[in-house]
C-alpha cells in the first residue's frame, strides 16, 4: 500500500524529473530569468533593470519557478564601491567602476577601454542556451553559450568584432561561477610539480583574490584547472566525502589558463576562469572572433564523493572519446623504465614475449627509436626509424608484437626539437623564439612553434605517415618542457601574442585530424607525467600519463588528487621496479594494487623478474581484467585518504551495482594497532554479496557472504600488518 506521504514524495520527484526531461533550459519572460536545470542543481540568471545579465542562484535543484524573483542590480555601497562591483554580473565586461575580476577586457581602435555589455537576444534549443550581448555603444558582440548536461553546466563565450576597426582582447574568460554570498567557504584545488602532481590542497577562502594558473603555455604540473568550493556546515565543519554542499568546476583548455577565486568586500564568492591574462593580447580584425575555452561547473549536496562521481560520469559520457560504452582500457606494457633510450628490435621482442605471457594486451615502445636518439641530447624532430636499432624498420617488431596477440603503440614528442637534430639544422626558425635573443633549452630541447601553419602541417604529415605505414594503434604523445621566449616573429608584432591560443588550438587540430583519419588510433596525453591533464585534452585522448613518479606510496596521493577531477579510466598507472622515487621499495603486490586503481600498465624490466614475480603478475593481471570495468567505469568511494592516517582505502562499485571491489593499503603500522574497520559504501543494504579476498586470511570475519547492511554498517576488518601491506576484496551481488 502506498501511503499519501509517499505519494506526495513521488509526485515531487516526478515533477523534478519531468521538469528536467521536458525543459532543462527555460526563459521566464515575465521575470526575465533564465533557469538551467541539471539532474540535481539549478542555475539562474536574469536581466536586470539595466538590461544587463546578472547572476541569481546556483545550488541544489529548485522545482518551483514561482519561487524565483526578477533580478535588480545591487545598490552602491559607497562612492568607493559602485553598483558595477556590488552586482554579481553574469559575464561582466571591464567598464564603469568595476573592481572585481571581469570576464572580458578590451581596447578599441580609438583607445576606448570601457566595455558595458547589455542583452540583445537569446535562443533556447533543448539543453542549450545562447545569449547575445553587445556593448552599449560599439558593435562588439559577445555571445554566451550554455549547455546543460545531466550533472554539469558548460559555459563559454564567443567575442566578435563587428566594428570597422581592430579590437584587442586583453582578457577573455569563459565565465564566472558564483556560490551564494557569504563567508567562511573553503577552496579545494590540485597543486604540484613534476613528479608530485595533483596534490589536494584545501584552505579557507578569505577576502581578496587567490589566483590558480598556468603561465607555462600548457596545463602544467603546478596547478590543475579544477576547483571545488564547499560551505561550512552547522558547527563549522566542512563537507566530507558523503555530506555537505560542494560546488565544483573545471576548464577545458590545455594552454595557459587562470582561475581567479575571489571573495569581494561584499561577500560575493566567485571563480572567474579562462585564458590566462598574463601576456595576453588577442587582436581581432573586423569580422573576426575569439572563442574562449569551456568552463564546466556542477553542484553536489552529498559531499566530495558525489562531486567526483558526477565529474567522472560526465567526462566518460561527454568528454572522453568513446562515450560511456567505450571498451575498457587494455593492460599495457611500456618499455621506458626498463630500457630508457636503449631500445632495439631484439631487446623489445624479448620484453614483448614476456609481457604477452603475463596477460598484457598492448605493447608500447617508448623513447629512443628514432633519429640519433641515444639519450636526451639529440634526435627530437627526426622522426625516422633509427637504422642501427631497427635495421628493417618497425615492421618486424610490430608484426612480432601482433603475433603475440598484443597491439602496438609508440612514443612521440611532436612539439619538440633538439638543436642537435636534422630538423633544427634545416628549420631553426621553426622553434619558438624572439629573433636575436637566447633560446632557453630544457632537457636540451626547444619547442616547435605549433602556432605556425607550416609546422602544424609538417607535424600532421609525419604523424599521419607513421601511423599509415605501420600497424600502430596507440600514440603516447609527450611534451617534456614548458614555453620560454614565446615569440612568433612571422606573425608580426601585432599578432605575436596569439601564440598563447593558436599553439594549443593547432595541437588540438592535429590530434583531431589524426583521429578522424585513423579512427582506431588511441592516444595518451603525457607531459613529463601529468603536465597536460584537463578536460580540453581529454576530449581528444583516451588516457593521460598521471605522473613520472611511479613510486606506489607517492602514487596514492597523486592518484587521490587526480580522482577529485578525472575518472580512473583515463588515469594511467604503471607497476614499476623498486627502489623507486624516495629510494623506497614496496612489495610487488602493493605496487600492483595501487596501479590497478586506474588504467593498468606494467613498466618493469621483465628481464629482472623472478618466477615468483611472473606468477604474481599473471594472477594480478587476471584479477584486474575481471574488475577493470568496475574500476574504470564504476563509482568511486574514497573511504580512507592517504593524507589522513596510515590506511588508504578506495572502493569502486559497478554502474549496475552487481560488482564492487575494495583496495586497502597500510602504509606503516604503528604501536601494533590494527587497521581501522572499513565501512563499505554504494551497496544495497538489503542485498547479499559474495566476498572474495585475494588472501582470505586477511579477512578477520572470515566471511564468504555478507549483507550490504553488514558491509556498510558493521564494516570489514582487514588484517593488514607491518609496512606496505595491501589487500583487494571482490564483492559481488549474490541475492
Ligand atoms: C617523459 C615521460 C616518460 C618517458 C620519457 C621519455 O618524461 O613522462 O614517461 O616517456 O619522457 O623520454
Amino acid at each position: 500500500m502506498i501511503k499519501s506521504r509517499q505519494l506526495s514524495r513521488l509526485g515531487a520527484l516526478l515533477a523534478c524529473v519531468s521538469a528536467f526531461a521536458a525543459d532543462p533550459v527555460r526563459y521566464l519572460s515575465d521575470k526575465k530569468l533564465f533557469v538551467l536545470d541539471t539532474a540535481n542543481a539549478t542555475y539562474v540568471f536574469g536581466l536586470n533593470e539595466r538590461n544587463q545579465l546578472q547572476h541569481a542562484y546556483w545550488g541544489k535543484k529548485l522545482w518551483r519557478d514561482a519561487d524565483l524573483a526578477s533580478v535588480h542590480s545591487a545598490a552602491e555601497w559607497a562612492s568607493f564601491d559602485g553598483s558595477a562591483s556590488t552586482t554579481p554580473g553574469e559575464y561582466p565586461g571591464w567598464g564603469s567602476n568595476m573592481y572585481t575580476e571581469p570576464c572580458l577586457k578590451v581596447t578599441l581602435a580609438d583607445g576606448n577601454r570601457d566595455l558595458v555589455l547589455t542583452y540583445v537576444s537569446h535562443e533556447i534549443h533543448g539543453d542549450t542556451l545562447v545569449v547575445v550581448t553587445k556593448d552599449i555603444q560599439y558593435n562588439l558582440v559577445v555571445t554566451l553559450h550554455y549547455h546543460v548536461y545531466p550533472g554539469v553546466i558548460e559555459k563559454h563565450s564567443v567575442i566578435e568584432n563587428k566594428t570597422t576597426q581592430p579590437v584587442t582582447v586583453e582578457s577573455a574568460q569563459a565565465g564566472v561561477w558564483y556560490v551564494p554570498p557569504g563567508d567562511g567557504y573553503r577552496l579545494s584545488y590540485l597543486n604540484g610539480r613534476w613528479a608530485g602532481e595533483t596534490q589536494l590542497v584545501q584552505e579557507e577562502i578569505h577576502p581578496g583574490v587567490k589566483v590558480l594558473e598556468s603561465r607555462r603555455g600548457t596545463t602544467s604540473h603546478q596547478t590543475n584547472p579544477w576547483f571545488a568550493i564547499d560551505a561550512p556546515q552547522g558547527g563549522g565543519t566542512y563537507a566530507d566525502q558523503e555530506h555537505g554542499r560542494v560546488w565544483f568546476g573545471a576548464l577545458g583548455w590545455s594552454g595557459s589558463w587562470k582561475f581567479s577565486v575571489e571573495q569581494t568586500p561584499h561577500q560575493q564568492v566567485r571563480v572567474t576562469g579562462g585564458y590566462n591574462t598574463f601576456d595576453f593580447g588577442y587582436p581581432l580584425q573586423p569580422g573576426e572572433q575569439l572563442e574562449t575555452p569551456a568552463f564546466y561547473g556542477g553542484f553536489s549536496d552529498h559531499g566530495f564523493g558525489e562531486a567526483s562521481r558526477m565529474l567522472h560520469h560526465f567526462a566518460r559520457e561527454f568528454i572522453l572519446p568513446g562515450g560511456v560504452s567505450a571498451k575498457p582500457r587494455p593492460v599495457l606494457y611500456n618499455s621506458w623504465e626498463a630500457t630508457e633510450f636503449k631500445v632495439d628490435e631484439p631487446g623489445q621482442k624479448v620484453l614483448a614475449e614476456k609481457a604477452a605471457k603475463i596477460g598484457v594486451e598492448r605493447f608500447v615502445m617508448d623513447d629512443g627509436w628514432f633519429g640519433a636518439r641515444n639519450d636526451d641530447h639529440a634526435g627530437l624532430g627526426d622522426w625516422y626509424v633509427n637504422p642501427r636499432k631497427f635495421p628493417n624498420g618497425l615492421q618486424p617488431l610490430i608484426q612480432y608484437v601482433n603475433g603475440l596477440g598484443m597491439d602496438f603503440g609508440i612514443w612521440v614528442e611532436p612539439e619538440m626539437v633538439n638543436p642537435n637534430s636534422d630538423l633544427y639544422r634545416k628549420h631553426p626558425d621553426w622553434a619558438m623564439n624572439f629573433p636575436g635573443r637566447p633560446r632557453t633549452e630544457a632537457r636540451h630541447q626547444l619547442i616547435l612553434n605549433m602556432a605556425r601553419d607550416d609546422v602544424k602541417e609538417y607535424t600532421f604529415a609525419w604523424l599521419d605517415k607513421l601511423v599509415s605505414e605501420n600497424n600502430i594503434t596507440f600514440l603516447k604523445w609527450d611534451m617534456n618542457r614548458n614555453f620560454s621566449e614565446p615569440g612568433w616573429p612571422e606573425a608580426g608584432p601585432a599578432n605575436e601574442k596569439k601564440i598563447w591560443v593558436q599553439y594549443t588550438r593547432n595541437v588540438y587540430e592535429i590530434i583531431d585530424r589524426l583521429r578522424v583519419k585513423h579512427p582506431k588510433l588511441e592516444i595518451e596525453s603525457c607531459s613529463g607525467g601529468g603536465g597536460r591533464i584537463d578536460l580540453g585534452i581529454l576530449k581528444r585522448v583516451d588516457e593521460v600519463w598521471t605522473s613520472d613518479n611511479t613510486e606506489a606510496l607517492d602514487r596514492l596521493r597523486i592518484q587521490e588528487g587526480f580522482s577529485y577531477a578525472y575518472p580512473a579510466q583515463a588515469m594511467m598507472a604503471w607497476v614499476t621496479d623498486v627502489p623507486n622515487f624516495n629510494g623506497r621499495s614496496t612489495p610487488l603486490q602493493f605496487r600492483f594494487l595501487v596501479a590497478m586503481m586506474g588504467s593498468l600498465g606494467i613498466g618493469n624490466n621483465l628481464n629482472k623478474w623472478t618466477g615468483e614475480d611472473f606468477a604474481l603478475a599473471t594472477r594480478m593481471i587476471a584479477h584486474y581484467k575481471s574488475i577493470r570495468r568496475t574500476v574504470q567505469q564504476g563509482k568511486l568511494y574514497r573511504l580512507f585518504s592517504p593524507h589522513e592516517g596510515e590506511l588508504t582505502a578506495n572502493q569502486y562499485v559497478s554502474e549496475d551495482g552487481k560488482q564492487s571491489v575494495l583496495f586497502a593499503f597500510l602504509h606503516s603500522q604503528q604501536y601494533g594497532r590494527p587497521a581501522p574497520t572499513i565501512h563499505l559504501r554504494g551497496l544495497d543494504e538489503n542485498g547479499v554479496y559474495r566476498i572474495t579476498a585475494l588472501d582470505p586470511n586477511k579477512l578477520a570475519e572470515k566471511l564468504t557472504t555478507a549483507s550490504g547492511a553488514f558491509l556498510q554498517n558493521h564494516g570489514l576488518d582487514v588484517l593488514l600488518v607491518g609496512d606496505y601491506d595491501s589487500e583487494s576484496i571482490l564483492i559481488e551481488r549474490a541475492e
